[in-house]
């Protein structure tokens, strides 16, 4: 049997119910790409549901804040993309008219939306022949077509892409990419796929010439900066009300507009390994921390590590508890209201320890 019949006969078996395959919409079908691509489906599912039945339509994501949009954002990290989706609603919106477009220029001229989406959102809804070739599809590609040379090579991902496009199956398109990409990410896993069950198994070069756990090569490592922040929380008592400063993060780095704490970074290559003393805080810290109330130090958290893309991050946190407002350029928000502030998984996982231990 051909590869191309095999592979949609297991996908017709095997698929996964998703409530993004029992639509044609393409709005839900663009939404739900752009959440798959930063997380796993099963991670995904939740996020899907929660944008849906806040924004049914791409006219109610367009009309929103994007405040809302990073909230409920918020955990999958890469936040960018987050906005990115938010300006496309709109571009949606002014530059279409309110209708998805139907081809794939158009859909990759939206905000945010690269190959790999314009090609799964055209494949799935208008049955364009754009095949995907996401990490799931470029290891499986890799393994079963013996594909060795280095996948971080701009020509390895493109034979990888023209492989996909010469299986390509022309009356379904969206239902080959779906396939191919649920291969990769149930059966051909990275680590300790089970390849003698595996209906491939007899065709496939990695398995045949024992090299699954070698392919896909790769031969850059990505370089890893880390990054070492102390954090001020600085909470107090106004009215019977509890406070807490956030900062608003502005500029290109990363978490754009979303809230954490004031802090201190100190410059790359002081490597820290623990917490500074509160004495120096101050000393390090620039001209507008004049105000931080030293005196009113409560302790330090253990370090909290936080890995993204190209960067580790180590952050401590020093609560601090003045008994007045403090002059100083933050914003002074209700502990209650907390919520409403899109904050980084770090500083999530944070308030959750601190929140669980002030109660
Ligand atoms: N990963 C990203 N989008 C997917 C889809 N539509 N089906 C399976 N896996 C995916």
């Amino acid at each position: 049997m051909d590869f191309t019949k095999q592979l949609l006969q297991w996908y017709h078996k095997s698929k996964r119910d998703l409530p993004w395959r029992r639509t044609k919409d393409p709005y839900l079908i663009w939404l739900s790409e752009i959440i798959l691509q930063q997380t796993r489906i099963d991670q995904g599912l939740p996020y899907y549901e929660k944008f849906v039945s806040a924004y049914p339509t791409v006219e109610l994501m367009a009309r929103a804040d994007e405040q809302d949009i990073l909230k409920l954002w918020q955990g999958l990290g890469y936040y960018s993309r987050a906005r990115n989706m938010h300006e496309a609603s709109r571009m949606i919106v002014r530059q279409f008219n309110g209708t998805f477009p139907d081809t794939y220029d158009g859909i990759r001229s939206l905000k945010g939306v690269g190959d790999y989406t314009a090609a799964a959102v055209a494949s799935i809804v208008f049955g364009l022949p754009f095949p995907v070739a996401d990490g799931n599809v470029i290891r499986f590609i890799s393994r079963f077509f013996g594909i060795t040379e280095s996948t971080d090579l701009a020509s390895t991902k493109k034979r990888i892409l023209e492989t996909a496009r010469d299986h390509l199956d022309h009356r379904d398109p969206g239902d080959f990419n779906q396939a191919m990409m649920e291969f990769g990410a149930t059966q051909c896993t990275p680590a300790n796929p089970s390849c003698p069950s595996c209906v491939f198994h007899k065709a496939c070069f990695a398995f045949k010439q024992g090299m699954v756990a070698e392919l896909p090569a790769r031969s850059q490592k990505t370089k890893v900066r880390s990054r070492y922040i102390h954090y001020l929380v600085v909470t107090c008592t106004l009215g019977g009300e509890d406070y807490i400063y956030l900062n608003k993060r502005t500029g290109n780095d990363i978490w754009k507009n979303m809230f954490d704490f004031p802090q201190l970074e100190l410059p790359e290559g002081i490597k820290q390994d623990h917490p500074l003393k509160v004495g120096d805080l101050k000393k390090f810290f620039p001209a507008d921390q004049s105000g931080l109330p030293i005196t009113h130090f409560q302790g330090v958290s253990s370090k909290y590590d936080h890995l993204l893309t190209h960067q580790r991050l180590h952050a401590w946190f020093y609560h601090f508890r003045p008994e007045q407002k403090i002059e100083w350029p933050y914003l002074l928000v209700p502990m209650k209201r907390l919520d409403d502030y899109p904050v980084p998984r770090l500083v999530d996982r944070y308030l959750k320890d601190f929140l669980y231990l002030c109660v």
